[in-house]
């Protein structure tokens, strides 16, 4: 299996790229700036139409997984012009190499898409962003479903792992660095997710290849938590003093782009539909614990996506 992943050097690409290159896939990694780990690194920009032309003249895949973006909500908010060339140029740009190629594409999106008025939303639930990376990843969505016939649009949700990716450390890796050196975290009570363990993610995602699953699919975490109650199972998990995180909420940050107080994502498709399911949310601390205990300590960047 031919697969290019866009992202590739990122906190979910590079775990799809080490979990496909396992399972024997001839794996190209695109990346911008950071060099992958896993697979035959390919370096262009999504948002440059020539250069995206020449990546897939270089790896002809068969498929396709788009997980590039701007990730950085506040950025996005600040830099609108940045946001929509990379985000929704981007993924037309991926979106019309892969109809000429005739490649399938997955494309992963996010629960941002949802306003988080009412939470744990399905994916024939309507979006209605209330940021602009929000927009750009359902705008970039409607384009996939527009140019393509035969897509997948996988949504995350605050995705974390054990290895720091693209030159940042994940909440929950940020959450264990603080514990670890004893430090007090004041962490949000007032905001809803559906925290989602790159691993898990890379393995449905590796499903919905095999199977040619089309559509869209919510492939989270099974558990819909707050930031504070996750934090609190990281500490538990791994044995650290929970007392070290107290609580606050969304109006003591002065974050740039508002955030969906609940965009949590019910997951039952994916639960009746693949054989890899979303797990339970101390099923996946305790999986990332175990990816820990066997990697080699590394320095850690303290840049943390929130
Ligand atoms: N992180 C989350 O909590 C979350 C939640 C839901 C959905 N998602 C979605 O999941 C996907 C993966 O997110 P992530 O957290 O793994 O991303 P990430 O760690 O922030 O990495 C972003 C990736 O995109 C690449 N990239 C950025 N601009 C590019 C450009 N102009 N051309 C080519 N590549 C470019 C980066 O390459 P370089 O590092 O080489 O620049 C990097 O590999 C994204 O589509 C995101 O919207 C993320």
């Amino acid at each position: 299996m031919k697969l290019l992943i866009t992202g590739a050097s990122g906190l979910y690409g590079s775990k799809l790229a080490e979990l496909a290159t396992a399972r024997n896939y001839k794996v190209y990694s695109g990346y911008s700036r950071d060099q992958p780990a896993y697979g035959a690194p390919i370096q262009f920009d999504v948002s440059d139409k020539n250069q995206v032309e020449e990546a897939f003249k270089k790896a002809n895949p068969e498929v396709v997984v788009h997980a590039a973006a701007l990730t950085d909500v506040d950025k996005c908010e600040i830099n609108k012009e940045l946001a929509w060339k990379i985000n929704v140029e981007g993924t037309r740009n991926i979106a019309e190499a892969v109809k000429t190629s005739r490649a399938f594409l997955i494309y992963i999106s996010t629960d941002y898409v949802f306003n988080g008025e009412t939470g744990r939303y399905r994916e024939t639930d309507r979006p209605d962003p209330i940021n602009y990376y929000g927009l750009t990843k359902l705008k970039a969505e409607e384009l996939v479903k527009d140019l393509i016939g035969e897509y997948c649009v996988a949504r995350g949700s605050v995705i974390y792992g054990s290895t720091p990716a693209a030159g940042k450390v994940n909440f929950a890796l940020w959450v264990l660095n603080k514990l670890k050196r004893n430090e007090q975290a004041k962490i949000v009570t007032d905001q809803w997710n559906s925290p989602t363990l790159n691993t898990n993610l890379a393995y449905m995602t590796l499903e919905i290849i095999e199977s040619k699953l089309t559509g869209t699919f919510h492939l989270s975490g099974a558990t819909r938590i707050n930031r504070y109650d996750f934090a609190k199972q990281i500490a538990k998990t791994f044995n650290l003093d929970a007392t070290l995180i107290s609580p606050s909420t969304s109006a003591e940050f002065s974050w740039t782009a508002k955030r969906p107080r609940d965009s949590s994502l019910n997951t039952t498709k994916a639960q009746q539909t693949l054989k890899s399911k979303p797990l339970q949310i101390k099923q996946a601390v305790k999986r990332m614990k175990q990816e820990l205990t066997q990697l080699p300590k590394v320095a850690q960047p303290d840049r943390v996506e929130t």
